[in-house]
Protein backbone atom coordinates (compact mmCIF):
# COMPACT_ATOMS: atom_id res chain seq x y z
CA UNK A 1 0.00 0.00 0.00
CA UNK A 2 2.02 3.36 -1.19
CA UNK A 3 0.09 5.86 1.04
CA UNK A 4 -1.24 4.20 4.66
CA UNK A 5 -2.87 6.22 7.31
CA UNK A 6 -2.88 4.68 10.73
CA UNK A 7 -5.20 5.84 13.29
CA UNK A 8 -4.58 5.22 16.71
CA UNK A 9 -7.77 3.99 18.82
CA UNK A 10 -7.80 5.69 21.84
CA UNK A 11 -11.42 3.65 22.52
CA UNK A 12 -14.01 6.47 21.37
CA UNK A 13 -16.65 6.15 19.34
CA UNK A 14 -16.55 7.04 15.96
CA UNK A 15 -12.83 5.47 15.66
CA UNK A 16 -14.47 3.49 12.79
CA UNK A 17 -15.85 6.14 11.20
CA UNK A 18 -12.24 8.22 11.23
CA UNK A 19 -10.92 5.46 8.90
CA UNK A 20 -14.16 5.39 6.85
CA UNK A 21 -13.21 8.92 5.68
CA UNK A 22 -9.92 8.65 5.20
CA UNK A 23 -10.99 6.01 3.03
CA UNK A 24 -13.49 7.80 0.95
CA UNK A 25 -10.53 10.31 0.30
CA UNK A 26 -9.18 7.52 -1.69
CA UNK A 27 -6.54 7.37 1.00
CA UNK A 28 -6.00 4.12 2.81
CA UNK A 29 -6.16 3.82 6.57
CA UNK A 30 -6.11 1.24 9.30
CA UNK A 31 -7.10 1.53 12.70
CA UNK A 32 -4.30 0.29 15.33
CA UNK A 33 -4.34 0.07 18.84
CA UNK A 34 -3.23 2.97 21.14
CA UNK A 35 -0.57 1.09 22.45
CA UNK A 36 1.51 -0.40 19.37
CA UNK A 37 5.03 0.02 19.72
CA UNK A 38 6.36 3.42 17.72
CA UNK A 39 8.99 1.47 16.03
CA UNK A 40 6.07 -1.01 14.39
CA UNK A 41 4.26 2.13 13.85
CA UNK A 42 6.68 3.63 11.73
CA UNK A 43 8.12 0.55 10.17
CA UNK A 44 4.94 0.77 7.82
CA UNK A 45 5.70 4.50 6.69
CA UNK A 46 2.47 5.91 7.25
CA UNK A 47 2.23 9.05 5.45
CA UNK A 48 0.29 10.52 8.47
CA UNK A 49 -1.47 9.52 11.88
CA UNK A 50 -4.51 10.38 13.26
CA UNK A 51 -5.20 9.99 17.24
CA UNK A 52 -8.56 8.82 17.68
CA UNK A 53 -11.05 10.46 20.63
CA UNK A 54 -11.61 8.11 23.54
CA UNK A 55 -13.70 8.13 26.77
CA UNK A 56 -10.49 8.76 28.89
CA UNK A 57 -9.37 11.85 30.77
CA UNK A 58 -5.61 12.57 29.93
CA UNK A 59 -5.25 13.27 33.64
CA UNK A 60 -6.36 9.48 35.05
CA UNK A 61 -3.92 7.96 36.23
CA UNK A 62 -4.10 4.58 33.84
CA UNK A 63 -5.33 7.20 30.92
CA UNK A 64 -4.11 5.82 27.62
CA UNK A 65 -0.17 7.40 27.04
CA UNK A 66 2.12 7.58 23.92
CA UNK A 67 5.63 8.31 23.73
CA UNK A 68 6.00 12.06 23.00
CA UNK A 69 8.73 10.64 20.44
CA UNK A 70 5.94 10.06 18.24
CA UNK A 71 5.83 14.33 18.03
CA UNK A 72 9.32 13.98 16.64
CA UNK A 73 9.33 11.57 13.99
CA UNK A 74 8.19 13.51 10.96
CA UNK A 75 5.08 12.14 10.73
CA UNK A 76 2.07 14.72 10.30
CA UNK A 77 -0.37 14.28 13.12
CA UNK A 78 -4.06 14.90 13.53
CA UNK A 79 -5.12 14.57 17.10
CA UNK A 80 -8.72 14.65 17.58
CA UNK A 81 -10.81 15.45 21.09
CA UNK A 82 -8.93 13.13 23.63
CA UNK A 83 -6.00 13.36 20.91
CA UNK A 84 -5.89 16.74 20.72
CA UNK A 85 -5.66 16.82 24.70
CA UNK A 86 -3.17 14.34 25.29
CA UNK A 87 -0.44 16.09 22.53
CA UNK A 88 -1.28 19.07 24.21
CA UNK A 89 -0.52 17.77 27.45
CA UNK A 90 3.15 15.92 26.37
CA UNK A 91 4.33 19.18 24.53
CA UNK A 92 3.77 21.70 27.34
CA UNK A 93 0.04 22.77 26.89
CA UNK A 94 -2.25 22.60 29.63
CA UNK A 95 -5.84 20.49 29.60
CA UNK A 96 -8.22 21.95 32.42
CA UNK A 97 -12.07 20.60 33.10
CA UNK A 98 -14.31 22.98 30.61
CA UNK A 99 -16.33 25.21 32.79
CA UNK A 100 -19.23 24.28 30.71
CA UNK A 101 -19.72 20.54 29.36
CA UNK A 102 -19.91 20.84 25.46
CA UNK A 103 -22.08 17.59 23.76
CA UNK A 104 -23.77 18.40 20.34
CA UNK A 105 -23.61 20.81 17.73
CA UNK A 106 -22.02 23.49 18.54
CA UNK A 107 -20.94 26.94 16.45
CA UNK A 108 -16.89 26.85 15.75
CA UNK A 109 -15.20 30.21 14.88
CA UNK A 110 -12.43 29.30 12.54
CA UNK A 111 -9.81 31.97 12.92
CA UNK A 112 -7.91 30.88 9.30
CA UNK A 113 -9.20 30.38 6.39
CA UNK A 114 -5.71 28.25 5.25
CA UNK A 115 -3.99 25.46 5.71
CA UNK A 116 -6.19 22.72 7.77
CA UNK A 117 -9.25 24.86 7.81
CA UNK A 118 -8.83 25.74 3.88
CA UNK A 119 -11.86 26.20 2.25
CA UNK A 120 -14.44 26.07 6.01
CA UNK A 121 -16.60 28.28 6.65
CA UNK A 122 -15.63 31.28 9.05
CA UNK A 123 -18.65 29.98 11.56
CA UNK A 124 -19.17 26.54 10.93
CA UNK A 125 -21.73 23.95 13.15
CA UNK A 126 -19.14 20.77 14.48
CA UNK A 127 -20.06 18.18 16.59
CA UNK A 128 -18.28 18.22 20.28
CA UNK A 129 -18.72 15.46 23.00
CA UNK A 130 -16.08 16.58 25.93
CA UNK A 131 -15.16 17.60 29.60
CA UNK A 132 -11.74 17.96 29.55
CA UNK A 133 -10.31 21.00 26.95
CA UNK A 134 -7.15 22.29 26.28
CA UNK A 135 -6.84 25.91 27.77
CA UNK A 136 -2.81 26.62 27.21
CA UNK A 137 -1.19 25.43 23.58
CA UNK A 138 2.40 24.03 23.70
CA UNK A 139 5.23 26.29 22.71
CA UNK A 140 4.94 26.60 18.64
CA UNK A 141 1.19 25.82 18.18
CA UNK A 142 -1.26 28.07 17.12
CA UNK A 143 -5.07 28.57 17.90
CA UNK A 144 -7.12 28.34 14.67
CA UNK A 145 -10.61 27.78 16.41
CA UNK A 146 -12.55 28.56 19.37
CA UNK A 147 -16.12 28.50 20.32
CA UNK A 148 -17.75 30.56 22.91
CA UNK A 149 -17.00 27.87 26.07
CA UNK A 150 -13.71 26.38 24.65
CA UNK A 151 -10.87 28.76 23.78
CA UNK A 152 -8.88 26.41 21.98
CA UNK A 153 -11.12 24.52 19.44
CA UNK A 154 -8.00 23.70 17.20
CA UNK A 155 -4.37 24.54 16.92
CA UNK A 156 -1.81 23.81 14.54
CA UNK A 157 1.97 22.88 14.53
CA UNK A 158 2.95 24.10 11.02
CA UNK A 159 6.70 23.00 10.83
CA UNK A 160 5.52 20.14 12.53
CA UNK A 161 2.70 19.57 11.18
CA UNK A 162 0.75 18.62 14.27
CA UNK A 163 -3.02 19.21 13.92
CA UNK A 164 -5.21 19.30 16.67
CA UNK A 165 -9.54 19.40 16.99
CA UNK A 166 -11.42 19.59 20.04
CA UNK A 167 -14.47 18.55 17.71
CA UNK A 168 -14.98 15.23 15.17
CA UNK A 169 -14.43 16.18 12.04
CA UNK A 170 -15.43 12.02 10.94
CA UNK A 171 -19.09 12.26 11.94
CA UNK A 172 -21.43 13.89 9.46
CA UNK A 173 -23.15 16.09 12.05
CA UNK A 174 -19.39 18.25 11.42
CA UNK A 175 -20.83 20.29 8.35
CA UNK A 176 -17.17 21.00 6.99
CA UNK A 177 -15.55 17.80 8.76
CA UNK A 178 -14.99 15.71 5.36
CA UNK A 179 -12.95 19.09 4.26
CA UNK A 180 -10.73 19.04 7.01
CA UNK A 181 -9.40 15.65 6.65
CA UNK A 182 -9.11 15.86 3.32
CA UNK A 183 -6.98 18.85 4.11
CA UNK A 184 -5.04 17.10 6.20
CA UNK A 185 -4.66 14.44 3.83
CA UNK A 186 -3.83 16.44 0.75
CA UNK A 187 -1.95 19.71 2.26
CA UNK A 188 -0.14 18.19 5.35
CA UNK A 189 0.71 13.95 4.50
CA UNK A 190 1.53 15.14 1.40
CA UNK A 191 -1.08 12.44 -0.24
CA UNK A 192 -2.50 11.62 -3.85
CA UNK A 193 -5.61 9.72 -2.91
CA UNK A 194 -4.84 7.31 -5.65
CA UNK A 195 -6.25 4.43 -3.64
CA UNK A 196 -8.81 3.00 -5.81
CA UNK A 197 -11.04 -0.28 -5.47
CA UNK A 198 -9.03 -1.76 -8.92
CA UNK A 199 -5.96 -0.88 -7.42
CA UNK A 200 -6.78 -2.65 -4.13
CA UNK A 201 -8.04 -5.75 -6.13
CA UNK A 202 -4.52 -5.87 -8.03
CA UNK A 203 -2.75 -5.91 -5.15
CA UNK A 204 -5.48 -8.43 -3.27
CA UNK A 205 -4.88 -10.65 -6.00
CA UNK A 206 -1.46 -10.57 -6.15
CA UNK A 207 -1.12 -11.02 -2.38
CA UNK A 208 -3.46 -14.38 -2.64
CA UNK A 209 -1.28 -15.70 -5.65
CA UNK A 210 1.87 -15.14 -3.40
CA UNK A 211 -0.02 -17.20 -0.19
CA UNK A 212 -1.63 -20.11 -2.11
CA UNK A 213 1.08 -20.51 -4.40
CA UNK A 214 1.56 -22.06 -7.74
CA UNK A 215 -0.67 -25.38 -6.94
CA UNK A 216 -2.43 -24.74 -3.53
CA UNK A 217 -6.18 -24.98 -3.53
CA UNK A 218 -8.36 -23.13 -1.56
CA UNK A 219 -12.27 -23.84 0.22
CA UNK A 220 -15.23 -21.11 0.73
CA UNK A 221 -18.09 -21.49 2.56
CA UNK A 222 -20.39 -19.45 -0.03
CA UNK A 223 -23.75 -18.53 1.51
CA UNK A 224 -24.99 -16.53 -1.11
CA UNK A 225 -24.47 -13.04 0.57
CA UNK A 226 -22.45 -9.89 -0.85
CA UNK A 227 -19.40 -10.58 1.44
CA UNK A 228 -18.48 -14.82 0.93
CA UNK A 229 -19.88 -13.99 -2.99
CA UNK A 230 -17.13 -10.97 -3.40
CA UNK A 231 -14.52 -12.91 -1.65
CA UNK A 232 -15.30 -16.32 -3.95
CA UNK A 233 -14.85 -13.23 -7.02
CA UNK A 234 -12.01 -12.08 -5.99
CA UNK A 235 -10.10 -15.43 -4.59
CA UNK A 236 -11.93 -16.95 -8.47
CA UNK A 237 -9.74 -14.08 -10.29
CA UNK A 238 -6.24 -15.21 -8.35
CA UNK A 239 -6.30 -18.55 -8.71
CA UNK A 240 -8.99 -19.78 -10.93
CA UNK A 241 -10.58 -23.59 -10.27
CA UNK A 242 -8.20 -24.07 -7.54
CA UNK A 243 -11.51 -22.42 -5.42
CA UNK A 244 -13.90 -24.53 -4.69
CA UNK A 245 -17.42 -23.14 -3.13
CA UNK A 246 -19.52 -25.00 -1.45
CA UNK A 247 -22.56 -24.24 -1.03
CA UNK A 248 -25.00 -25.31 1.07
CA UNK A 249 -28.63 -25.10 -0.01
CA UNK A 250 -31.28 -24.88 3.65
CA UNK A 251 -34.20 -24.22 1.58
CA UNK A 252 -35.22 -21.00 3.22
CA UNK A 253 -33.47 -18.50 0.92
CA UNK A 254 -35.41 -15.54 -0.71
CA UNK A 255 -37.19 -16.31 -4.21
CA UNK A 256 -34.44 -16.72 -6.77
CA UNK A 257 -31.32 -16.44 -4.67
CA UNK A 258 -30.17 -20.14 -4.68
CA UNK A 259 -30.95 -20.28 -8.98
CA UNK A 260 -28.73 -16.95 -8.95
CA UNK A 261 -25.40 -17.65 -7.03
CA UNK A 262 -25.58 -21.31 -8.78
CA UNK A 263 -25.59 -19.22 -12.20
CA UNK A 264 -23.35 -16.42 -11.22
CA UNK A 265 -20.83 -18.58 -9.61
CA UNK A 266 -21.13 -21.40 -12.71
CA UNK A 267 -20.96 -18.77 -15.55
CA UNK A 268 -19.66 -15.50 -14.37
CA UNK A 269 -16.85 -17.07 -12.40
CA UNK A 270 -16.96 -20.66 -13.05
CA UNK A 271 -14.92 -21.66 -9.64
CA UNK A 272 -15.42 -25.52 -8.75
CA UNK A 273 -18.99 -24.92 -7.21
CA UNK A 274 -20.51 -27.35 -5.20
CA UNK A 275 -24.37 -26.98 -4.11
CA UNK A 276 -25.50 -29.23 -1.21
CA UNK A 277 -29.24 -29.58 -1.71
CA UNK A 278 -30.51 -30.09 1.87
CA UNK A 279 -33.49 -28.74 2.09
CA UNK A 280 -35.07 -31.62 3.11
CA UNK A 281 -33.08 -32.50 6.41
CA UNK A 282 -33.47 -28.55 7.94
CA UNK A 283 -37.24 -29.02 7.29
CA UNK A 284 -37.00 -31.92 8.76
CA UNK A 285 -34.90 -31.00 11.49
CA UNK A 286 -36.81 -28.01 12.33
CA UNK A 287 -40.16 -29.75 11.88
CA UNK A 288 -42.45 -28.62 15.10
CA UNK A 289 -39.71 -26.75 16.63
CA UNK A 290 -41.61 -23.07 17.70
CA UNK A 291 -38.56 -21.52 19.87
CA UNK A 292 -36.29 -18.80 18.00
CA UNK A 293 -33.07 -19.66 19.37
CA UNK A 294 -33.81 -23.67 19.12
CA UNK A 295 -34.34 -22.93 15.10
CA UNK A 296 -30.96 -21.30 15.56
CA UNK A 297 -29.04 -23.45 16.71
CA UNK A 298 -30.49 -26.27 14.73
CA UNK A 299 -29.97 -24.10 11.33
CA UNK A 300 -26.55 -23.48 12.91
CA UNK A 301 -25.46 -26.97 13.23
CA UNK A 302 -27.30 -28.75 10.24
CA UNK A 303 -25.60 -25.88 8.34
CA UNK A 304 -21.90 -27.12 9.45
CA UNK A 305 -22.62 -30.59 9.28
CA UNK A 306 -23.62 -30.54 5.76
CA UNK A 307 -20.89 -28.38 5.00
CA UNK A 308 -18.71 -30.09 6.99
CA UNK A 309 -19.82 -33.67 4.59
CA UNK A 310 -19.38 -32.31 1.65
CA UNK A 311 -16.06 -30.98 2.70
CA UNK A 312 -14.68 -34.26 3.38
CA UNK A 313 -15.74 -35.50 0.01
CA UNK A 314 -13.64 -33.02 -1.46
CA UNK A 315 -10.22 -34.41 -0.16
CA UNK A 316 -7.87 -32.28 1.35
CA UNK A 317 -7.68 -28.86 0.71
CA UNK A 318 -4.54 -26.26 1.14
CA UNK A 319 -6.98 -23.30 2.98
CA UNK A 320 -10.03 -22.12 4.20
CA UNK A 321 -11.61 -18.88 2.90
CA UNK A 322 -13.80 -16.70 4.52
CA UNK A 323 -15.83 -13.41 3.55
CA UNK A 324 -14.59 -11.60 6.96
CA UNK A 325 -14.68 -7.78 6.77
CA UNK A 326 -13.35 -4.98 8.88
CA UNK A 327 -16.60 -4.09 11.11
CA UNK A 328 -16.28 -7.87 12.04
CA UNK A 329 -12.80 -8.04 12.69
CA UNK A 330 -13.07 -4.71 14.85
CA UNK A 331 -15.76 -6.16 17.03
CA UNK A 332 -14.48 -9.03 17.39
CA UNK A 333 -11.99 -7.34 19.63
CA UNK A 334 -14.32 -4.92 21.29
CA UNK A 335 -17.87 -6.65 21.70
CA UNK A 336 -16.72 -9.69 24.48
CA UNK A 337 -19.09 -7.45 26.73
CA UNK A 338 -22.37 -7.53 24.44
CA UNK A 339 -25.47 -9.58 25.47
CA UNK A 340 -26.70 -12.16 23.49
CA UNK A 341 -29.81 -11.10 22.14
CA UNK A 342 -29.62 -13.56 19.33
CA UNK A 343 -27.35 -16.06 18.68
CA UNK A 344 -25.98 -15.75 15.42
CA UNK A 345 -25.45 -18.20 12.87
CA UNK A 346 -21.87 -18.23 12.69
CA UNK A 347 -19.50 -21.01 11.16
CA UNK A 348 -16.67 -19.01 13.00
CA UNK A 349 -15.51 -22.21 14.44
CA UNK A 350 -15.76 -24.39 11.60
CA UNK A 351 -12.37 -23.61 9.56
CA UNK A 352 -10.30 -25.43 12.98
CA UNK A 353 -13.39 -28.40 12.95
CA UNK A 354 -12.32 -28.79 9.61
CA UNK A 355 -8.34 -29.04 10.49
CA UNK A 356 -7.42 -25.67 8.78
CA UNK A 357 -5.09 -23.94 10.05
CA UNK A 358 -4.59 -21.25 7.29
CA UNK A 359 -6.91 -18.88 6.42
CA UNK A 360 -7.68 -16.30 4.02
CA UNK A 361 -9.86 -13.56 4.48
CA UNK A 362 -8.97 -11.03 1.82
CA UNK A 363 -11.96 -8.95 2.89
CA UNK A 364 -10.87 -8.06 6.77
CA UNK A 365 -9.97 -4.73 5.88
CA UNK A 366 -12.92 -3.57 3.68
CA UNK A 367 -16.46 -1.68 5.16
CA UNK A 368 -19.23 -2.90 3.86
CA UNK A 369 -19.64 -0.10 1.01
CA UNK A 370 -15.94 -1.19 -0.02
CA UNK A 371 -16.78 -4.80 -0.13
CA UNK A 372 -19.71 -3.72 -2.49
CA UNK A 373 -17.65 -1.43 -4.75
CA UNK A 374 -15.00 -4.24 -4.89
CA UNK A 375 -17.95 -6.55 -6.31
CA UNK A 376 -19.02 -4.15 -9.19
CA UNK A 377 -15.41 -3.50 -9.69
CA UNK A 378 -15.22 -7.33 -9.82
CA UNK A 379 -18.24 -7.25 -12.47
CA UNK A 380 -20.61 -9.43 -9.48
CA UNK A 381 -24.39 -8.30 -11.00
CA UNK A 382 -25.46 -5.51 -9.21
CA UNK A 383 -28.25 -7.00 -7.67
CA UNK A 384 -25.95 -9.78 -6.20
CA UNK A 385 -23.93 -6.99 -5.38
CA UNK A 386 -26.37 -4.64 -3.70
CA UNK A 387 -28.49 -7.29 -1.94
CA UNK A 388 -29.81 -6.59 1.63
CA UNK A 389 -28.77 -8.04 4.67
CA UNK A 390 -29.94 -11.49 5.27
CA UNK A 391 -30.38 -13.38 8.15
CA UNK A 392 -27.92 -16.66 8.31
CA UNK A 393 -31.13 -19.26 9.64
CA UNK A 394 -33.31 -17.35 6.47
CA UNK A 395 -36.89 -17.45 6.27
CA UNK A 396 -37.39 -19.62 9.26
CA UNK A 397 -37.29 -16.72 11.80
CA UNK A 398 -39.42 -14.79 9.78
CA UNK A 399 -41.94 -17.59 10.09
CA UNK A 400 -43.39 -17.55 13.31
CA UNK A 401 -44.02 -20.63 15.19
CA UNK A 402 -43.19 -24.28 13.54
CA UNK A 403 -41.84 -23.94 10.04
CA UNK A 404 -42.68 -25.83 7.09
CA UNK A 405 -42.11 -25.62 3.28
CA UNK A 406 -45.54 -24.35 2.65
CA UNK A 407 -45.11 -21.50 4.82
CA UNK A 408 -41.51 -21.11 3.65
CA UNK A 409 -43.39 -20.94 0.48
CA UNK A 410 -45.89 -17.97 1.81
CA UNK A 411 -43.07 -15.77 2.92
CA UNK A 412 -40.89 -16.42 -0.38
CA UNK A 413 -43.99 -15.30 -2.40
CA UNK A 414 -44.68 -12.39 -0.09
CA UNK A 415 -41.51 -10.92 -0.15
CA UNK A 416 -41.28 -11.32 -3.70
CA UNK A 417 -43.74 -8.99 -4.29
CA UNK A 418 -42.70 -6.67 -1.62
CA UNK A 419 -39.28 -6.59 -3.05
CA UNK A 420 -40.52 -6.28 -6.61
CA UNK A 421 -42.88 -3.01 -5.63
CA UNK A 422 -40.55 -1.34 -3.67
CA UNK A 423 -38.22 -1.40 -6.57
CA UNK A 424 -40.47 -0.76 -9.06
CA UNK A 425 -40.66 2.88 -7.29
CA UNK A 426 -37.38 3.44 -6.69
CA UNK A 427 -37.25 2.61 -2.95
CA UNK A 428 -34.92 -0.31 -2.79
CA UNK A 429 -31.86 2.27 -2.82
CA UNK A 430 -33.65 3.90 0.29
CA UNK A 431 -35.24 1.28 2.43
CA UNK A 432 -32.06 -0.02 4.19
CA UNK A 433 -34.34 -3.78 5.22
CA UNK A 434 -37.57 -5.09 3.69
CA UNK A 435 -39.12 -8.17 4.43
CA UNK A 436 -42.22 -10.08 5.20
CA UNK A 437 -43.12 -11.71 8.12
CA UNK A 438 -45.79 -15.12 8.16
CA UNK A 439 -47.24 -14.42 11.60
CA UNK A 440 -48.76 -17.55 13.33
CA UNK A 441 -52.13 -15.41 13.44
CA UNK A 442 -54.76 -16.94 11.07
CA UNK A 443 -58.22 -14.43 10.76
CA UNK A 444 -61.48 -14.74 9.09
CA UNK A 445 -61.69 -13.40 6.16
CA UNK A 446 -63.99 -13.77 3.08
CA UNK A 447 -62.95 -14.09 -0.71
CA UNK A 448 -65.59 -15.01 -3.77
CA UNK A 449 -67.96 -15.24 -0.82
CA UNK A 450 -66.16 -17.91 0.99
CA UNK A 451 -65.80 -17.87 4.42
CA UNK A 452 -61.93 -17.63 4.46
CA UNK A 453 -59.59 -19.08 7.56
CA UNK A 454 -55.84 -17.97 6.50
CA UNK A 455 -52.59 -16.51 7.95
CA UNK A 456 -51.59 -12.67 8.48
CA UNK A 457 -48.61 -11.70 6.82
CA UNK A 458 -46.96 -8.53 8.42
CA UNK A 459 -44.56 -5.89 6.23
CA UNK A 460 -41.80 -4.90 7.66
CA UNK A 461 -39.49 -2.23 6.53
CA UNK A 462 -36.87 -0.11 8.10
CA UNK A 463 -34.52 2.61 7.27
CA UNK A 464 -30.99 2.26 9.50
CA UNK A 465 -27.28 3.12 9.36
CA UNK A 466 -26.15 0.41 11.25
CA UNK A 467 -28.44 -1.77 12.25
CA UNK A 468 -28.10 -1.44 16.06
CA UNK A 469 -30.92 0.86 15.58
CA UNK A 470 -33.61 1.65 12.99
CA UNK A 471 -36.63 3.42 12.47
CA UNK A 472 -39.81 1.82 10.37
CA UNK A 473 -39.65 3.17 6.63
CA UNK A 474 -42.34 5.66 5.77
CA UNK A 475 -43.72 3.54 2.93
CA UNK A 476 -45.92 5.65 0.37
CA UNK A 477 -49.72 4.73 1.42
CA UNK A 478 -50.68 3.99 -1.91
CA UNK A 479 -47.31 1.58 -2.67
CA UNK A 480 -48.31 -0.28 0.90
CA UNK A 481 -51.72 -0.40 -0.68
CA UNK A 482 -50.64 -2.19 -4.03
CA UNK A 483 -48.41 -4.73 -1.85
CA UNK A 484 -50.97 -6.04 0.18
CA UNK A 485 -53.69 -6.02 -2.71
CA UNK A 486 -51.32 -8.65 -4.79
CA UNK A 487 -49.96 -10.11 -1.59
CA UNK A 488 -53.62 -11.45 -0.38
CA UNK A 489 -54.38 -11.98 -4.34
CA UNK A 490 -51.55 -13.85 -5.13
CA UNK A 491 -50.25 -15.57 -2.56
CA UNK A 492 -52.70 -18.66 -1.15
CA UNK A 493 -53.12 -18.94 2.45
CA UNK A 494 -53.01 -15.38 3.20
CA UNK A 495 -56.02 -12.90 3.99
CA UNK A 496 -54.89 -10.47 5.67
CA UNK A 497 -51.37 -7.99 5.70
CA UNK A 498 -50.37 -5.66 8.43
CA UNK A 499 -47.80 -3.34 8.41
CA UNK A 500 -44.89 -3.38 11.24
CA UNK A 501 -44.63 0.44 13.03
CA UNK A 502 -42.01 -0.47 15.52
CA UNK A 503 -38.70 0.86 15.87
CA UNK A 504 -35.98 -0.56 17.42
CA UNK A 505 -35.10 -0.65 19.89
CA UNK A 506 -37.10 -1.80 21.95
CA UNK A 507 -38.17 -3.96 18.68
CA UNK A 508 -35.27 -5.86 17.09
CA UNK A 509 -35.18 -5.80 12.94
CA UNK A 510 -35.85 -9.62 12.43
CA UNK A 511 -39.24 -11.01 14.66
CA UNK A 512 -37.18 -13.71 16.04
P1 LIG B 1 -32.02 -7.71 14.63
O1 LIG B 1 -33.19 -8.58 14.34
O2 LIG B 1 -31.11 -8.28 15.68
O3 LIG B 1 -31.17 -7.71 13.30
O4 LIG B 1 -32.41 -6.29 14.89
C1 LIG B 1 -30.10 -6.85 13.01
C2 LIG B 1 -29.54 -7.25 11.65
O5 LIG B 1 -28.92 -8.54 11.75
C3 LIG B 1 -29.56 -9.45 10.86
N1 LIG B 1 -29.66 -10.73 11.57
C4 LIG B 1 -28.84 -11.78 11.35
N2 LIG B 1 -27.79 -11.91 10.53
N3 LIG B 1 -27.50 -14.13 11.30
C5 LIG B 1 -27.13 -13.12 10.49
O6 LIG B 1 -26.18 -13.27 9.72
C6 LIG B 1 -28.53 -14.06 12.15
O7 LIG B 1 -28.82 -15.00 12.86
C7 LIG B 1 -29.24 -12.82 12.18
N4 LIG B 1 -30.29 -12.36 12.91
C8 LIG B 1 -30.52 -11.09 12.52
C9 LIG B 1 -30.91 -8.84 10.56
O8 LIG B 1 -31.43 -9.29 9.32
C10 LIG B 1 -30.61 -7.38 10.58
O9 LIG B 1 -30.04 -6.95 9.36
Amino acid sequence: MKELILILDFGGQYTQLIARRVRECHVYSEVVPWNTPLSDLLARRPRGIILSGGPASVHDEDAPQIPAALYDAGVPILGICYGMQLTALLLGGRVEKAAQREYGRVAVRMKDQQGLLGGLKSVSSCWMSHTWQVTSCPPGFRVIAETDNCPVAAMVHEEKKICCVQFHPEVTHTEDGSMLIRNFLFRFCGCSGDWTMSAFADSAVRQIRKTVGETGTVLLALSGGVDSSVAAALIYRAIGKRLTCVFVDHGLLRKGESDQVCHVFSHLFPVRFIRADAAARFFTDLKDVTDPEEKRHIIGRDFIEVFKAEASALGKMDYFAQGTIYPDVIESGQGANAAVIKSHHNVGGLPKELGFTELIEPLRMLFKDEVRALGETLGLPRELVWRQPFPGPGLAIRIIGAVTPEKAEIVRESDAILREEIAAVGLDRHVNQYFTVLTNLRSVGVMGDERTYDYTVALRAVTTDDFMTADWARLPYDLISRISARIVNEVSHVSRVVLDVTTKPPASIEWE
